[in-house]
């Protein structure tokens, strides 16, 4: 333990600026706690954070070591001394913590505690924690190099910590407060961006990955048919099995490192959809055809949202519809850009989908629209098949 002057400007300094360079709550907490009892020469000092059942969310420690901790057992609840901090929002100086009226005994374990300070932490009206310390270590003008035995030798019935010690700590908790606001708010928009970032990686696996293994599930049940009466064919649809594998650990890939599909970045849109759409004729019963007009090269952006909505509107109409054909066109209209997606399969009633839950494909399709600007239009009926239409702007 140091023991310059104290109440030292530059010890103050230091620990404040200490409880600020931590961003994660749990260690804005420990800086606060061990800064306090440093400066105050105490030889207990804790925190807690109260959560909304009468018991804390967190609780730190120190001046306790890992043993002992484990050996007091479960977090204190929000009574006695510390609920009155708490709910009353009222620093406690105190002589000996054991005969306050308000004492309700310790765990067995739990180390004895004499004098005691403890401090609200407020952020505006809100109590948003307690701040205390137990047991002063050096009398107030006690002798540095000299660490007397806890707790020191004082008169009866005086407290150990001062009104200076009060003071301090108060301004302690004031930045505690402020430190451990900013630690809150960057977990939340931490955890803000992860909830982003794993809605996008469902789009994307779905969009794009589900699709392709959907079709490999189907080239491999047309190669199991196949092996025993038409063995190169079936051989033909295996290397379609091996191609499309490939595919889909391609996508994953891009899934997980956000790249653009790589035959788009190859090959561009029109000859991306054009194979694709080979693929998907060949695969399934219905007929698939496609048709582009007069489109040139679109920013990467509106390119990928046009393929992932092309991909689903014809994943969709493959797997629900029933169509005998599938129609898919690309064309320019005025400076926009149109794809359709038509089938003459069973049709459904857009307005009865489910939000929420297990469909994506509708709800993804309406994103990647919106993303880029661009609208999305579903017209179904059912008995009339399916037409999905998806607009992007031009520049
Ligand atoms: N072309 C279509 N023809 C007939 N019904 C369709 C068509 N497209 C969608 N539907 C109906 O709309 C529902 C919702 O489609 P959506 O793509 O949102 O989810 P999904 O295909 O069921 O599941 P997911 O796409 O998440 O794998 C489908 O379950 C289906 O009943
Ligand atoms: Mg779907």
């Amino acid at each position: 333990m140091s023991h310059g002057p104290r109440s030292g400007l530059a010890a103050v300094s230091s620990a404040l600026l200490a409880m600020s360079r931590h961003l994660e709550v749990r260690d804005v907490l420990k800086t606060i706690v061990a800064s306090a009892r440093e400066l105050l020469d105490a030889q207990y000092a804790a925190l807690g954070v109260p959560d909304d059942h009468g018991g804390f969310a967190q609780f730190v420690v120190d001046g306790v070591s890992d043993e002992q901790w484990k050996a007091i057992g479960p977090l204190p609840r929000q009574h006695g001394i510390l609920a009155a901090m708490l709910h009353e929002a009222t620093p406690e100086r105190l002589a000996d913590v054991r005969t306050d009226p308000r004492f309700g005994g310790w765990p067995s374990a739990h180390p004895d505690m004499v004098d005691f300070l403890g401090l609200p932490i407020r952020d505006g009206d809100e109590v948003i924690g307690a701040l205390f310390l137990a047991n002063k270590l050096r009398p107030v003008g006690g002798v540095a190099g000299h660490p007397p035995h806890p707790p020191c030798p004082k008169p009866e019935g005086t407290c150990g910590f001062t009104q200076d010690d009060e003071d301090l700590l108060g301004i302690l908790a004031q930045h505690a407060a402020i430190a451990l606001t900013n630690a809150r708010l960057y977990e939340r928009s931490r955890e803000l961006t992860i909830a982003e970032e794993r809605s996008r990686l469902a789009h994307e696996l779905h969009d794009a990955v589900s699709q392709k293994l959907f079709s490999l599930r189907l080239t491999a049940q047309a190669a199991t048919a196949l092996v025993d009466r038409d063995p190169d064919r079936a051989k033909g649809e295996l290397h379609q099995v091996a191609t499309l594998a490939a595919e889909a650990a391609d996508e994953l890939r891009a899934a997980v490192v956000e790249l653009r599909p790589a035959a788009l970045e190859e090959d561009g849109l029109v000859a991306t959809l054009r194979t694709q759409i080979q693929v998907l004729d060949r695969a399934h019963g219905a007929r698939v055809t496609f048709a582009g007009h007069g489109v040139k090269a679109l920013p990467a952006a509106q390119e990928e949202a046009l393929l992932r909505v092309a991909q689903e509107a014809l994943h969709n109409a493959l797997r629900h519809s029933a169509a005998e054909h599938v129609d898919v066109t690309l064309r320019r209209h005025g400076t926009a850009t149109v794809l359709r997606v038509t089938d003459d399969g069973s049709g459904f009633d857009p307005r009865t989908v489910r939000r929420a839950g297990r469909h994506l494909g509708l709800v993804s399709m309406r994103d990647r629209a919106n993303g880029t600007g661009g609208r999305l239009n579903v017209r179904s009926e059912p008995g009339k098949g399916t037409t999905i239409e998806m607009e992007v702007p031009g520049g």
